[in-house]
């Protein structure tokens, strides 16, 4: 067993271990004197890829969560539309996949038998799979026909937090890769995506500044009983995580839910007792982000008139959510497709000091298991 490196629980340790994991899980992956992405575990060949109409993501719990960020990553980097399922559900929907298909099955342990259930039936009806696990070794990886390890380390809390975002990051590469393999980047397009990814690690330390902050929350939170977590687009499965990562450790009810269908019948339950949690950041350079934040802008208005308390994460630059939110954290600015990396740190950061705050046994939350292996 690692040992905790001085902090008090491995769910901390393993949240400050982000800017390594990510570090490990990208650098051996890419090269930059050629503009490329090199997945050498992928063995499929070029063709292959070329003539991928469409992909499955299939993934249990976090795990899902990060197949539900990484299916903007594919179709908007390697123009390949994708559906995300959970394993739990995958073959009882009979999914209709087959020959010309690609399945990401995406698991931190590599066991977890829903999953290798799925991958079984994907290749069963003729889809190639390619796997992302932190365990090198593992029944999923010895089974699929590509394998991507996401090089976190060693996960020991039963929450996951490091094998996420490395899961977003493999996630990321993938859809460099297959964007470069099939022709819909260019050299430098490829290049200018892993600038950015190569970013994150120091933009992750200084998101981890804000622990602090996180900690004060949790103080003023604690009493809480529900709280509803929300985001748009790719950032909706961050707001699904940060929701998770609450009730398994902290035990306190909370629901992720797209930013835009509050309207649609969760705003009944918004008022004074029920926090919401936002992800509000924007990046400038791109339209569709503008256009989601000043929807979300909107939003958090009309949360306040119903007296919500509101907790935002928002873009360090940022002056109208700090105006607008009763607590805000920023991060980082950083491309709509890679922000989610860095906006979960935070959500994770504030489960872990309420689950302290409320004296629970925070790496070993009741009735979970590290690897859920049985159906
Ligand atoms: C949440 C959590 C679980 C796992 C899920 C899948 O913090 O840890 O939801 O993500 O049980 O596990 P893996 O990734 O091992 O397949």
């Amino acid at each position: 067993m690692p040992d905790k490196g001085g902090f008090p629980h491995y769910m901390i340790k393993e949240i400050f271990d982000q800017p390594q994991g990510l570090r490990d899980t990208v650098t051996p992956r890419i090269s930059l004197q050629e503009g490329r992405v090199c997945l050498e575990q992928i063995h499929i060949s070029a063709e292959d890829l070329r003539v991928v109409r469409r992909i499955n993501i299939v993934a249990s719990g976090t795990s899902r969560h990060a197949g539900m960020a990484g299916q903007y990553m594919l179709q908007e980097l390697a123009h390949l539309p994708s559906d995300v399922d959970y394993a739990s559900e995958f073959e009882f929907r009979n999914p209709l996949i087959g020959p010309g298909e690609l399945t990401v099955v995406i698991t931190q342990s590599g066991e977890t038998a829903d999953t290798t259930a799925a991958q079984r039936e994907a290749k069963a009806r003729g889809s190639r799979t390619i796997a992302i696990s932190n365990v090198k070794n593992s029944t999923i990886a010895r089974e699929a026909d590509g394998v991507i390890y996401t090089l976190a380390g060693a996960e020991i809390s039963i929450a996951s937090t490091k094998a996420f975002t490395a899961q977003m990051a493999a996630l990321f590469l993938l859809a460099l890769y297959l964007g470069q393999e099939r022709g819909t980047l260019n050299q430098e397009q490829v290049l200018q995506h892993l600038g950015e990814l190569l970013e994150l690690p120091p933009k992750l330390e200084t998101v981890l500044k804000s622990s602090a902050l996180c900690e004060r929350l949790a103080d003023q939170y604690c009493q809480a009983q529900d709280f509803l977590f929300l985001g748009r687009a790719i950032h909706y499965p961050v707001a699904m995580d940060g929701a998770l990562k609450l009730k398994e450790v902290s035990y306190v009810h909370a629901e992720g839910y797209p930013t835009g269908e509050t309207k649609h019948g969760p705003n009944a339950l918004i008022d004074e007792n029920l926090p919401i949690v936002i992800i509000a950041t924007c990046d400038h350079n791109d339209a569709s982000s503008m256009l989601r934040y000043k929807k979300t802008l909107a939003n958090i208005r009309g949360f306040k008139k119903q007296s919500a308390r509101v907790v935002a994460i928002a873009s360090e630059d940022d002056q109208n959510i700090r105006e607008l939110a009763d607590h805000t954290i920023l991060v980082p600015q950083a491309s709509e497709l890679l922000s989610p990396i860095l906006e979960i740190v935070p959500l994770q950061l504030f489960a872990y000091y309420m689950a302290v705050k409320k004296g629970l046994d925070v790496d070993r939350p009741r009735n979970l298991v590290k690897s859920v292996t049985l159906e």
